[in-house]
């Protein structure tokens, strides 16, 4: 195992998303390995998130054709082969040198749509040049509004699809670990667009998603809604889009695991929006069973952070393209060929 932040990996030894983080783990600082890998507090939603996915059990239907998938999916005007995006993480310089720029350049390899964080130590342009696959803007609303307005007038102006603004870190959660791992910026890395590390409050209300929605040219989507009634107020705003998230339980822990409250979310949706999911996805499965509770697509944090650490762009391509592979597994292996096919009825319940 390497000793030393960021020496090249070898990719061939990661079987699975947990091989990942294993390896990442040995090539990470501690510091930037702490800060991707921790919740919040006791880490109770982290581990809900899991447990959650796991406890769903599959129900197969055999003897179907299954020799031909069909996995595409439009968002917004834009094809995707497969339902898995990536989701906004921060500051990926601290986890490889290349940081934001191999992401793109791993989602392009690997055909997917990367959500680029407010926190990116790369500036947008730079990221769109390298990007082959859309790119999408994550916002986090600071007070400054003509700065909000500006950034997202730069994402747009750099070909950004759509606009994920997440409204679950009015301030962030009490984060333990990486406190105790005395998490800060190395003075060489920065995040053009976000004043210090997120740590001032953020006033942020559903009157600024009008007001964000009266100049915003390309979808907005809310990311972090968590029950219903929330769901129910963002499409009354007029969003495009909804992404049920937890923040993989680094804000406020011991609220449910994401798949836990997607049901829900989904039977009040009722299609009238896109409606994504992020939160401990790891496995084919898992995207299966989001998408049979009512997901259209679903995103990947700590994974992308991990990958991005152990073979940068490759990295990022390999995490992406295991997880593509065993959700098409895991299609064929439920007899199920399309997603529109993937329903409840795909999970097993007690007779
Ligand atoms: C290291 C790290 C940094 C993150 N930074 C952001 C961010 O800047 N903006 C944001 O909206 N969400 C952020 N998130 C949350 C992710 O977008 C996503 O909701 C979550 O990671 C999905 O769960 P998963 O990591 O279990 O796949 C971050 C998550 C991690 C792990």
């Amino acid at each position: 195992m390497n000793t030393l932040p960021n020496t090249p990996a070898d990719l061939t030894d990661l079987i699975n998303l947990f091989d990942v983080e294993k390896q990442a783990a040995g090539v990470m600082t501690h510091m930037a390995y702490e800060y991707v890998a921790s919740g919040a507090a006791d880490e109770l939603t982290v581990r809900w998130n899991r447990e959650s996915l796991d406890n769903l059990k599959l129900n197969p239907s055999f003897l179907q054709d299954v020799s031909k998938l069909d996995t595409r999916i439009t968002l917004f005007g834009d094809e995707l082969p497969y339902p898995i995006l990536i989701a906004p993480t921060a500051f990926h310089k601290i986890m490889h040198p290349e940081g934001e720029l191999a992401t793109a350049r791993g989602a392009g390899a690997a055909s997917a749509t990367y959500v680029v964080s407010s926190f990116t130590t790369t500036p947008l342009e730079e990221i769109a040049n390298v990007a082959t696959q859309p790119l999408w803007f994550q916002l986090y609303v600071q007070d400054d509004r003509s700065l909000v307005k500006d950034l997202v007038q730069k994402a747009e102006s750099v070909g950004c699809r759509a606009l994920c603004i997440t409204i679950d870190t009015p301030v962030p959660g009490v984060r333990n670990r990486q406190d105790r791992a005395n998490f800060r910026l190395p003075n060489e890395i920065q995040a053009p667009y976000m004043h210090g590390l997120g740590d001032q409050k953020k006033l942020l209300t559903w009157a600024d998603i009008d007001w964000l929605q009266s100049f915003a040219k390309i979808p907005v989507l809310l990311k972090g809604i968590l029950n219903p009634a929330d769901a129910e107020q963002a499409i009354q705003t007029g969003v495009s889009g909804i992404i049920v998230s937890n923040h993989s339980g680094r804000n406020l822990d011991t609220v449910p695991a994401t798949i836990d409250v997607l049901p829900g979310i989904a039977d009040q949706v009722n299609k009238r929006v896109p409606l994504l999911m992020d939160g401990g996805i790891r496995r084919g499965t898992d995207v299966l069973k989001a998408l049979a509770h009512g997901a259209n697509a679903v995103l990947v944090g700590k994974p992308i952070c991990f990958g991005l650490a152990c073979g940068g762009a490759d990295g990022v391509s390999k995490v992406m393209n295991i997880l593509r592979t065993e959700f098409e597994l895991a299609m064929t292996l439920t007899g199920r060929t399309t997603l529109t096919s993937i329903d409840r009825s795909v999970l097993w319940r007690p007779y």
